[in-house]
């Protein structure tokens, strides 16, 4: 067996995963920056900024087990309506998280993605990093880290349908639609897990979160660490995952 397997059995071993049952795509709602800041009486600025180093420590520690596809959400299609200051400070933010941190992620062995819609809104300062930081870790095979960036799940199903009909599609079937997302190679979410004590998805990747296990935590991103990862990921080694059809441990399931 290869060193790295057995440092991710470890590393499961040691948090009480199941190595066996780890999810293969993690996507995860980065909510609460605004609060942590408040209750400190900062502002909602120093919030985002704090929530950087637990990006880095959520993701490391997902690839560790050996999650393949993790996927956060930065900058929602709705989060245009802040005011304005804000909306530039996060437009700054994610530029300067990729110079400052994409030279490691690389060296990690991980694809870094951006997924959204790259209209005029976004500078084109930071069109032009994701460019670079795609480029540069595009040959990467050990995970996928995908950004959800100027991100609808809405907008993406809706860009999607405008390419059906570009492509003059007769028959449209789920294959049809998938083949025209964003990254069709994405596979469907496993794992959700949102920060901050909202039980809500806000139009994230909801064509992918249709079997998605969901799970919710109050704590807020600037908070969330390693251990509060793997707690997610044993709460959803917990979980029975039918899919509409009858549990492996039903008298009755079919095998
Ligand atoms: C999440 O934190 C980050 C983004 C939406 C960019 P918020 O900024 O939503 O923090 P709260 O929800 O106001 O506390
Ligand atoms: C969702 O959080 C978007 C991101 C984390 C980027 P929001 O804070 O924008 O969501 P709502 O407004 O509470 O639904
Ligand atoms: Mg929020």
């Amino acid at each position: 067996m290869s060193k790295q397997k057995d440092s991710a059995k470890d590393i499961c071993n040691a948090f009480s995963i199941d190595p066996t049952r780890v999810p293969n795509h993690v996507g995860v709602v980065m909510d609460g920056n605004g609060r942590w800041a408040s209750q400190r009486g900062l502002e909602r600025t120093e919030g985002h900024a704090a929530g950087e180093s637990a990006i880095l420590e959520s993701l490391e520690a997902a690839v560790d087990i050996g999650v393949k596809w993790y996927t956060v959400y930065a900058f929602s299609t709705e989060n245009w309506r802040r005011p304005p200051s804000e909306v530039a400070f996060l437009m700054k933010f994610n530029e300067d998280v990729l110079v400052r941190r994409r030279d490691y992620i690389n060296d990690l062995g991980i694809r870094i993605r951006f997924a959204g819609r790259r209209d005029w809104r976004v500078p084109r300062r930071l069109l032009r990093r994701i460019q670079e930081s795609e480029e540069l870790t595009r040959k990467n095979k050990k995970a996928n880290f995908t950004v959800a960036f100027n991100y609808g799940g809405r907008t993406e199903i809706v860009d999607a349908v405008q390419k059906l009909v570009d492509d003059k599609v007769k028959k449209v079937d789920e294959r049809a639609i998938q083949s025209r997302l964003y990254f069709p190679e994405m596979p469907d979410v496993d794992l959700y897990v949102r920060t901050s004590g909202e039980y809500r998805i806000s139009n994230f990747l909801l064509w992918q979160l249709a079997y998605s296990e969901l799970v919710f935590t109050d704590v807020l991103w600037p908070d969330f660490s390693k251990e509060h990862l793997y707690a997610a990921v044993r709460e959803y080694q917990n979980r029975d995952r039918r899919y509409g059809g009858l549990s492996d441990s039903s008298p009755d399931a079919k095998v």
